[in-house]
């Protein structure tokens, strides 16, 4: 059975990012209590090879630790805190991807995971995520593998080819079929200024699903939707759907 790679509308960047730490248990939360059905995370794993949910190589910027993630053990890692400088999360633990795969599957959310693997780190990298996700995905519940980095994604490709995957893009390129082909790619997923409605009616009309990050204007966003995007990463998921549902009201039979 195909498994599905139809995400809903809006999906929440690194959680609910906006109003709590980015990648944190809050952020996943609070994206839940906003009426989110779909998060976007990114991963990278530790020196002994656990897998964390995190953006940066470094960990400075989001944690109280120092140093890079991949080379730090997992018994550092699960010390740290990770408020990302908000006022209220001090508390806030570095989460293992396993930890968010329990909340996102808990909420009913659908899952975008970003696999971010330093230089020179695909495959290790893949392979620890993806044995995660082997072992605590269902197969019914929704899951797009994403990355900017081609070599994870053909790994994936030959050691999970069951677990569905996006390309991540800037702009769509012109040559996309063979970028796509190259990973098995089911979605792609391009940056905002990188849309292009009838570049993207061209993918939706070979079968794939074409999304866009990271959208946190409103006005933009829905701009993208009615330009024909499937769906957007916003960091303000339930602002956004308060937009959309306003959008409703105002045009019902649009
Ligand atoms: O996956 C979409 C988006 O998250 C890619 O960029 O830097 O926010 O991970 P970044
Ligand atoms: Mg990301």
């Amino acid at each position: 059975m195909d498994r599905n790679t139809t995400f809903p509308t809006v999906i929440a960047h690194r959680g609910a990012s906006g109003s709590a730490p980015e990648n944190s248990l809050s952020a996943l939360s609070l994206a839940a209590d906003q009426g989110a059905k779909a998060v976007e995370i990114d991963v990278n794993i530790s020196s002994d090879g656990i897998a964390y949910v995190h953006h940066d190589e470094r960990l400075e910027r989001c944690t109280d630790g120092t140093g890079l993630l991949h080379e730090t053990p997992s018994t550092q890692l699960d010390a740290l805190h990770a408020s990302a400088e908000f006022e209220g999360f001090e508390n806030e633990p570095l989460p293992r991807l396993e930890t968010v795969i329990q909340l996102v599957l808990q909420r009913g959310m659908a899952l975008n995971l970003e696999i971010k693997p330093p230089r020179g780190r695909a495959h290790i990298t893949t392979e620890a995520i993806c044995s995660v996700l082997e072992d605590k995905w269902p197969a019914s519940a929704t899951l797009v593998l994403s990355s900017f980095d081609q070599d994870a994604l053909k790994h994936a490709m030959q050691i999970a080819p069951a677990l569905p995957r996006a390309l991540l893009v800037g702009p769509i390129p012109t040559d996309w079929q063979a970028g796509m082909h190259a990973v098995g790619a089911s979605n792609l997923h391009c940056s905002v200024k990188g849309f292009d409605a009838v570049q993207a009616r061209v993918l939706q009309d070979a079968g794939h699903g074409v999304y866009c990050y990271t959208a946190n204007n409103d006005d933009t966003a829905i701009g993208l939707l009615d330009a024909g995007a499937d769906g957007v990463f916003t960091d303000w998921p339930g602002r956004l759907l308060a937009a959309l549902e306003a959008q409703r009201r105002s045009r019902p039979h649009a």
